[in-house]
C-alpha cells in the first residue's frame, strides 16, 4: 500500500478524488495526512474522510528555508512513499525537493512546459491558445519544468473564463492523479526514472 500525504493550499478539489479513489479496498495507495501552507479550507477534507491534517503556516517563519525545514520534519513524521502537491501554491526550498523527489509529485492546470507557474488557466486564456492541458510532474528545483509523468490536452472553448476552463482541466487533472497514483503504486510507474535530480 502506497502511502501519501498530500499539501494544499486551497480547496483541495483534487485532494477529494484522491481521498475517494483511496475508500477503494482495491486502490493500492492511502492518504496518511493532508498539509497545508496556510487555513486552506481543503483542510476540512480531513475530518470528513477520517485523515490527520497538519499546517505548517508560511508566515510564521522568518525565511523559505526556516519554513521549508519544518515542512519536511512534520512530512518525515508520516513517512510517506510519495508527496504529491495537489493546488499547493508555494515554492519548495531547494533542499526540501532534494529529500523528497523523485517522489514528489505536482499537479498543474497547463500543458508544460506551456504556461508555468501560478496562473497557468489565466495565461493560457489570455495567449489565446486554442487548447491548453493539464500535466502531473516529479518536482525538481525549477518552476514546474520537472519530467512530466502524465498530460493531456484540454481544449479552449470561444466563451470559456477562467474558471470555466480550470473547472474542465481540474476533471482532467484528477484523473491523470488518481492514474498515476495507481500507476506507481503497482510498479507501473518508476519516478527514479523520470528523475533528473
Ligand atoms: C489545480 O488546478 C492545481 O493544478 C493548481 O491548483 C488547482 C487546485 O485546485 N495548482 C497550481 O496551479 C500550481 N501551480 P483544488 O484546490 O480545487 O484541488
Amino acid at each position: 500500500m502506497l502511502s501519501l500525504v498530500v499539501l494544499i493550499s486551497g480547496g483541495g478539489s483534487n485532494l477529494r478524488s484522491l481521498l475517494e479513489a483511496c475508500q477503494d479496498a482495491e486502490y493500492p495507495a492511502r492518504v496518511v495526512a493532508i498539509g497545508a501552507d496556510r487555513d486552506a479550507d481543503g483542510l476540512d477534507l480531513g475530518e470528513e474522510f477520517g485523515v490527520s491534517t497538519f499546517t505548517v503556516p508560511y508566515s510564521s517563519f522568518d525565511s523559505r528555508e526556516a519554513w521549508g525545514d519544518e515542512l519536511l520534519a512534520v512530512i518525515r513524521q508520516w513517512s510517506p512513499d510519495l508527496v504529491v502537491l495537489s493546488g499547493f501554491m508555494r515554492l519548495l526550498p531547494a533542499r526540501v525537493v532534494a529529500a523528497l523527489s523523485p517522489n514528489l509529485l505536482n499537479t498543474h492546470p497547463a500543458y508544460l512546459p506551456e504556461f508555468p507557474g501560478a496562473h497557468g488557466v489565466r495565461d493560457a486564456l489570455a495567449a489565446g491558445v486554442p487548447e491548453t492541458g493539464a500535466s502531473l510532474i516529479v518536482v525538481d528545483t525549477g518552476v514546474d519544468d520537472g519530467p512530466i509523468v502524465a498530460q493531456e490536452r484540454v481544449p479552449v472553448l470561444p466563451d470559456d473564463t477562467e474558471d470555466s476552463l480550470h473547472a474542465r482541466i481540474k476533471i482532467v487533472e484528477r484523473r491523470l492523479l488518481v492514474q498515476a497514483v495507481l500507476d506507481i503504486a503497482n510498479g507501473n510507474t518508476n519516478l527514479k526514472e523520470h528523475s533528473q535530480i
